[in-house]
């Protein structure tokens, strides 16, 4: 993990989206050489294409890695994960994924908001992401493309 870096656990109760969602904020650990992903997290990555669960995790996840999760009654139905970025004052939003009974309900879009008021308060100046189910909804969430698919959003907009 990289210095400077608080590892905040917190839980908000979410007034938006569905009800009784809770979005709970962690520190995902990292382990070499063999990362194995919580169980919980690994049955909502069902949602992903197969390249996405096949391929290991990427270098600057080892030097930082935070979950945010959506619970409800408990039980894990999506979650955003956050890795270090390049340059160092910016993080990039690896994955996020929604259980298929949970989706469009507005749970991925609270989740992206959440990991981005997380990052803002840690100092960080903006979060990008590769969306890859359409990019209508990043955008109206405050991203903006910044090249090859790449979009960005500054984390002053996030309070
Ligand atoms: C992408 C994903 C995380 C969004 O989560 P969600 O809870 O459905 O998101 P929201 O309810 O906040 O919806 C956000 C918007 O995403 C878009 N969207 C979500 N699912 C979509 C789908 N299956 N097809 C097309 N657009 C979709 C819509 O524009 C939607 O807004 P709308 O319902 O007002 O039209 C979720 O659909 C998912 O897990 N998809 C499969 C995995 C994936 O593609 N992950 C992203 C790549 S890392």
């Amino acid at each position: 993990m990289r210095g400077g870096i608080l590892p905040p656990s917190a839980a908000h109760r979410d007034d938006l989206g569905t009800d009784a969602t809770i979005y709970e904020r962690a520190i995902l650990p990292m382990t070499r050489p063999r990362f194995r992903w919580p169980r919980d997290l690994a049955k909502v990555r069902r949602v992903l294409p197969g390249y996405l669960q096949k391929a290991p995790p990427p270098g600057l996840a080892y030097e930082a890695s935070w979950v945010v999760r959506a619970k409800v009654r408990n039980k894990t139905v999506g979650f955003a994960w956050v890795v270090a970025g390049v340059p160092e004052a910016s993080v990039y939003i690896e994955e996020t994924a929604v259980v298929a009974d949970m989706q469009r309900r507005g749970v991925g879009s609270r989740l992206v908001v959440e990991a981005v008021r997380w990052m803002a308060e840690l100092g960080y100046e903006t979060v990008t992401i590769t969306p890859i189910s359409g990019t209508a909804w990043v955008e109206r969430l405050g991203f903006r493309l910044a090249g090859h698919g790449l979009y960005e959003a500054s984390t002053a907009g996030f309070g």
